[in-house]
């Protein structure tokens, strides 16, 4: 295994020193991003010391070491997946040739293209989180946000030493502008719909971090399978990352869930107001997070036809998480049948059409079928919980087609159960469907800092055990 190098500047296991020039131009932005952590992270915490984990090795066992560090004192490096000897292109028309070491001139363009927006959203997540900490449900979840924030930063990291390395002056250039974009603003945003979306209470963090971090994965489970050898090494190192993250989200809804039907069982009632006046979130609320939050992520895997996933995939630059899966990995002739609305409805039937399209433009709808099914997994244990509490109520994912704003669903009226409906039918249920303003200014209102080790919130139960064998009343962020 190749071990991390932590006496250079920065941290790295790429042998940076053995490339000065490059060496230099990372030392050269690493300011800048110092910078725009300042600017844009969770700088307000910068003296708290933080219980983070810190990237010792690649390999899955024992991989990081634990301790109080301030945060931006954190290491941020370089670490890449060891680098599998003789390594070949595992789907696609060049499948069983060698993977790449650097980029072919026909694709640096896509490849570059698909590095940004990737790195994009790593800087977008952290400022849309920045100012969570101040309203943390417990010392035990800031931490768990911080971690996520100092990892989203190496992840950026990431991208950017791919950049460098790789794509010359344009990679440099776009380095830089990933830390002029910012989340929201309306004169430079981010590149992606949903890492504009405002992250300003703690369900909106454990939405994203289940929902659209786990887009991420998938993302990242892609990449992972490109014949662009750096790239693949990168995102499987991230993707190691990235698995905390999705856990915050899961067992950060789970507590939700247990924390209200703790108070549902005790008042006897399922009574939204009932549960509201007792300053818990009810699950018609919880839902209605759930519409928001997955619609807006599906949209992330772009649409159901397309063409350019067909060259990506036909390429080798952007595989099938876990290629290795399927049985056909070129999928030339392969056919799939894609749902599609019927341009000529005119409500007399379900008005929606089955499209066969080839397997190849179709890679998009393929990845998000099996996101979906991953997504799946909370919702079986949730439900296991409120049926067993003795409630009716069940959480269920909204169909595919419900709010999309990209691709063959953009703008169809469908509601969350997959219905097409007319347009007055949506719009008038729409705000039944997702969070009402109302409901925003709940959440927010339950949003209180708790600080003392081991205490919760009200709205959320404690979690199941501490951080790496802590207990849960460990001083996990020292303020
Ligand atoms: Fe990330
Ligand atoms: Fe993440």
């Amino acid at each position: 295994m190749s071990s991390i190098n932590y006496t250079d500047r920065i941290p790295n296991n790429v042998n940076l020193a053995n490339d000065r020039a490059l060496q230099r131009a990372l030392e050269h932005w690493q300011p800048r991003f110092l910078n725009w952590w300042q600017e844009s992270g969770p700088s307000d915490f910068n003296a708290a010391d933080v219980f983070l984990r810190t990237a010792i090795g690649v390999d899955a066992k024992g991989w990081a070491d634990y301790g109080q560090v301030a945060m931006p004192d954190y290491r941020w490096g370089i670490f890449m997946a060891d680098r599998e000897a003789d390594r070949t292109i595992g789907f696609g028309d060049m499948m069983g040739q060698p993977v790449w070491q650097s980029v072919p001139g026909e694709f640096r363009s896509t490849l570059r293209r698909f590095i940004v927006t990737q790195g994009d959203t790593e800087p977008a997540s952290v400022e849309q989180q920045r100012l969570l900490g101040h309203i943390a449900p417990s010392l035990y979840d800031m931490r768990n946000l911080f971690q996520i924030n100092v990892e989203e930063g190496r992840h950026l990291w990431a991208m950017v030493y791919l950049l460098h390395a790789h794509f010359g002056r344009d990679g440099r250039e776009e380095a830089e502008e990933l830390l002029e974009r910012h989340s929201g603003d309306p004169d430079n945003s981010r590149i992606l719909g949903t890492f504009n979306e405002p992250i300003d209470d703690w369900l909106s963090l454990y939405m994203f971090t289940y929902f659209t971090d786990r887009d991420g994965k998938f993302q990242l489970k892609s990449f992972a399978e490109s014949a662009f050898d750096p790239l693949s090494r990168t995102c499987r190192f991230m993707l190691t990352e990235e698995a905390h993250h999705m856990f915050v989200g899961d067992t950060g809804i789970g507590r939700i869930v247990k924390r209200t039907l703790e108070l549902m069982q005790q008042l006897k009632t399922d009574d939204p107001e009932a549960i509201r006046k007792a300053g818990c979130i009810d699950l018609p609320l919880l839902q209605r997070y759930i519409n928001f939050w997955f619609t807006s992520s599906l949209d992330l895997f772009g649409s159901e036809d397309s063409s350019n996933a067909a060259a990506a995939f036909a390429n080798g630059l952007k595989g099938r998480p876990d290629e290795t899966r399927y049985a056909d990995h070129v999928e030339k002739e392969s056919i799939y049948e894609l749902a599609v609305p019927d341009a000529e409805w005119t409500g007399s039937d379900a008005g929606i059409l089955t499209r066969e399209v080839p397997m190849r433009n179709a890679m998009n709808e393929e990845v998000r079928s099996s996101y979906v099914k991953d997504c799946e997994l909370g919702f079986k244990r949730w439900n296991r919980a409120i049926e067993r509490a003795g409630f009716d109520f069940r959480l269920t994912l909204p169909s595919v087609r419900f709010r999309r704003s990209i691709g063959a669903w953009a703008g169809v009226p469908i509601s969350p159960t997959g219905e097409r409906i007319s347009q007055q039918a949506y719009d008038e249920n729409l705000p039944n469907w997702i969070p009402s303003e109302q409901d925003r200014a709940y959440v927010k209102s339950l949003m209180v800092k708790v600080h003392e080790p081991g205490k919760m919130a009200n709205w959320i139960a404690p979690p199941d055990r501490g951080i790496n064998n802590k207990a849960i009343d460990y001083e996990y962020v020292c303020l």
